[in-house]
């Protein structure tokens, strides 16, 4: 790839939602973390700047605070827990500053 190739690639932060569902015992999917999954998507998407998302949102497994969810982790950022839905913007705030170099 040339360097322009390269100044042409739009840089996002990265965010994981832990989606485990655990057969027993406390889980973030069993905390409601597809539905606060799904909604930091949506949330990601109307900030995105000129149809280009700052934040990619994905489902991770497992990242072992089970009882403490959902847990969300940013990379580059910090770990979330007991996340809900008033959550979301300060998220994607932390989220996008990782941005700053
Ligand atoms: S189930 Fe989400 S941290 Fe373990």
């Amino acid at each position: 790839m040339s360097n322009s190739d390269a100044s042409h690639q739009r840089k996002h932060a990265r965010v994981f939602v832990c989606t485990n569902l655990r057969m027993s015992g406390k889980s973030c999917a069993g905390q409601s973390s597809k539905k606060i999954l799904k909604a930091l998507q949506n949330r990601a998407d109307e900030r995105a700047l000129d149809g280009h998302p700052l934040v990619e949102v994905k489902s991770s497994v497992c990242m072992g605070y089970c009882g403490d969810g959902p847990n969300i982790k940013i990379i580059g950022g910090g770990f979330h827990h007991s996340v809900g839905e008033g959550d979301l913007d300060t998220i994607l705030d932390e989220a996008e500053q990782t941005l700053e170099d």
